[in-house]
């Protein structure tokens, strides 16, 4: 199977930006190399990843990143999205660990050798530990010294890097991480969750005005994530649940950077204690106009009414999942974006992140994940109708490059479009792969 696009697509323009992504923690390990981070302590705890692997190793990156940029080059893509670890460049007295910042700066000469514009995250959730044994996102002390590690970084890298973003997903970091304890930290409480989220947003405006300034001809916006709600049934409460839901989890990051406000159903739905702790002039910082933003997009929820709780979602039934149990539903991407481009000035777009965790089989040293292959279609082609609504969609990033480190699941779930034997080490390029790359070869 080929990968297509209707004749005179967008999406078959040379202007249009193609790429793969990973993140630091998921595929570098050589965590000798660096300061601990609270994913390393998250997984030394019994059970908290199911097959009871941590980044240690993971795909080897560190010491492979030449075989994987000739691995990148060789897709044909125009850009590679990938993270840089905080723990790995910054010391605990906030000076620069050169031999962290050389590793990068290697990266972002070969990616330049190789024509390959560099979409560099700040944050892929990899918090220094020394940070969170100060108490992480819950303190607002955290987001200067993010704005104080963006500075850093981009002083020393400036406009090798095509495109800045400040945050991967800060609603993983928060809501996962400190409201529901699903990820590091592993902390679970409400006003937690909304506090650690505040200062996230708060990280995300003080960092890009340094990156404005350290680095006025790169691309610098924020990465979200966005699993468009929909309600269970037509009624007036299923429905007033899916928009609560949407504007407790998705909109509560897009609202604020958007238009300076959270959102009012949210705020009223919150108690008094888990208010977020809003200083004057915060909303301003939060709302600093970006170059683009960045969505990341793998599947939709569903809800349904819940007198306690306001919402409750409903597990996916009857409809195709990937391995992850998540629904594919490559018109909720459309959705998604032409409800953005209603609501808001949407800044230029990217899809940041799209893929799929299938069950691979590697048979005669072959990959043929035919499945993944018509996810990507699905999804290219939902991108398309999105862009012929009016949406300004610059370019669309495939998760990932490699199997890698899945958080939670470790290495038991597969999303890239390169096969990776973790005993080896070797990358055997899945069907999905050599079909992106003949894809994006075939632009006009
Ligand atoms: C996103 C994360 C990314 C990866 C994919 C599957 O939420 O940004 O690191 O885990 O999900």
């Amino acid at each position: 199977m080929k990968l297509s696009v209707p004749d005179h697509s967008p999406l078959q323009s040379r202007d249009f930006i193609y790429g793969v992504a990973t993140s630091a923690f998921q595929i570098e390990g050589a965590s000798d190399r660096r300061l601990p981070c609270i994913w390393d302590t998250f997984c030394a705890q019994p059970g908290a990843i199911s097959d009871g692997t941590d980044g240690h190793i993971a795909c080897d990156h560190y010491h492979r990143w030449e075989q994987d940029l000739e691995l990148i080059a060789s897709l044909n893509v125009d850009a590679y999205r990938f993270s840089v670890s905080w723990p790995r460049v910054m010391k605990e007295d906030g000076s620069p660990n050169r031999s962290g910042l050389d590793f990068y700066l290697q990266l972002l000469d070969g990616l330049a050798a190789r024509n390959i514009k560099a979409f560099l995250t700040l944050y892929h959730w990899d918090l220094p530990q020394y940070l969170q044994d100060r108490g992480g996102w819950l303190k607002r002390e955290t987001a200067f010294k993010f704005r104080d590690y963006a500075d850093m970084i981009s002083r020393a890298f400036g406009d090798r890097v095509y495109s800045y973003a400040t945050l991967n997903e800060p609603f993983c970091s928060a809501y996962l991480g400190y409201e529901k304890g699903f990820h590091a930290p592993g902390i679970s409480d409400l006003a937690s969750g909304r506090s650690a989220a505040h200062h996230l947003l708060l990280a995300h405006g003080l960092a890009l005005e340094v990156l404005n300034q350290n680095s006025p001809g790169s691309f610098n916006g924020l990465v979200l994530n966005m699993s468009p709600t929909y309600p269970l049934s037509a009624s007036a409460e299923d429905r007033h649940a899916a928009v609560l839901a949407n504007d407790m989890l998705f909109n509560w990051y897009a609202q604020p950077v958007l238009a300076g406000t959270y959102p009012a159903a949210a705020l009223a739905h919150l108690p008094a204690q888990a208010q977020p702790p809003i200083a004057p002039g915060d909303m301003e910082i939060i709302a600093r106009p970006m170059d683009y933003l960045g969505l990341n997009y793998y599947t939709r929820s569903v809800y349904r009414a819940d007198p306690d709780r306001g919402f409750t979602e409903s597990p996916p039934t009857g409809v195709p999942l990937t391995d992850m149990g998540w629904e594919i539903c490559p018109q909720a991407l459309t959705d998604l974006l032409v409800d953005l481009n209603d609501r808001y000035v949407l800044p230029p777009v990217f899809i940041t992140e799209n893929g799929a965790a299938m069950l691979d089989r590697k048979i005669n040293n072959r990959i043929n994940d035919i499945d993944r292959l018509h996810y990507y279609q699905g999804h290219l082609h939902a991108v398309h109708d999105a862009i012929l609504q009016g949406v300004d969609i610059r370019g669309y990033f495939a998760w990932s490059l490699l199997d890698n480190f899945e958080w939670t699941l470790g290495h038991e779930k597969r999303f890239g479009i390169t096969y990776v034997d973790y005993t080896t080490q070797e990358r055997t390029l899945k069907a999905s792969g050599h079909a992106f790359a003949e894809f994006i070869n075939k632009r006009i």
